[in-house]
């Protein structure tokens, strides 16, 4: 059995902070074999940057993968050209990077895919068909998949429609856990959201008072980052490196 940790988005400076004090501990008391970080909002100020990438690496990421916010920062693109990030799958051909990767791990290997939904989101290509595109180039049975969406009803049809073709599909962007991590009856270990990692006394991440106040008042708003005590979302797998089916799948949240 090998063992995969999975944090799900990492908000500002304050959850790299949390992040490097925190993830360390989690890798050598899971005995983690790999560790998979969303890093879209890393950076302070939203999207992700060398120096949030890299302080998202140093706490012990082996890969990060984004969303919707991938490419905030134009300053940043050239992050995309490294081994260790990936962006969703269902970009347009021509956008800077990779959809998914695949890690060598001596006797095995991992690949690991970053999908975006669609619904409520921006018109991508079909995130169904992202996926199968991919599935078709990869011959290990050990696949991961980070669906970055934001409706639930979306989230589930995917870890069905992937259920026994992956080891794993894992929720991202809502920022708020859900309760509902199990493993399908295909063998597939899923979860609809694995939360975030930030300042829990937050609207996802954003200082409350200026959340409040674009959501009651409807005007533009500039969004300051929270503060305070973080917390840190995540889902810990136990999965078989030689059928890629996962037998566990726990929910962690870290304060
Ligand atoms: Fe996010
Ligand atoms: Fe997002």
């Amino acid at each position: 059995m090998k063992k995969l940790l999975f944090i799900g988005d990492v908000v500002g400076r304050a959850g790299c902070t949390f992040l490097e004090e925190n993830l360390p501990r989690l890798r050598r008391e899971y005995g983690a074999d790999i560790t998979v970080v969303n890093g879209e909002n890393s950076a302070q100020g939203n999207g992700i940057t060398r120096q949030s990438a890299e302080s998202i690496l140093s706490a012990g990421a082996d890969l990060i993968t984004t969303g919707n916010h991938a490419f905030r920062r134009w300053d940043s693109y050239d992050i995309y050209e490294e081994r260790w990030i990936i962006r969703p799958a269902n970009y347009p051909g021509g956008a800077p990077g990779h959809g998914y990767t695949v890690m060598d791990m001596g006797t095995y290997s991992v690949a690991f895919m970053n999908i975006m939904g669609t619904a409520f989101m921006e018109p991508l290509d079909n995130p169904f068909t992202a996926a199968d595109n991919i599935l078709r180039k990869l011959s290990t049975p050990c696949i991961f998949v980070d669906f970055h969406a934001e409706a639930t009803s979306e989230k589930k049809a995917m870890g069905f429609y992937l259920d026994g073709k992956v080891t794993g599909v894992f929720g991202t962007h809502t920022h708020v856990q859900t309760a509902d991590e199990t493993i399908l009856p295909g063998g597939t270990a899923y979860i609809t959201d694995t939360g975030m990692t930030g300042p829990e006394y937050s609207c996802l991440g954003v200082e409350i008072q200026s959340a409040v106040n674009k959501q009651r008042l409807h005007l533009p708003a500039r969004f300051k980052e929270a503060e305070g005590k973080c917390f840190l979302c995540g889902v810990f797998v136990e999965f078989d490196e030689k059928t890629g089916k996962s037998n566990k799948i726990d929910r962690l949240i870290i304060r």
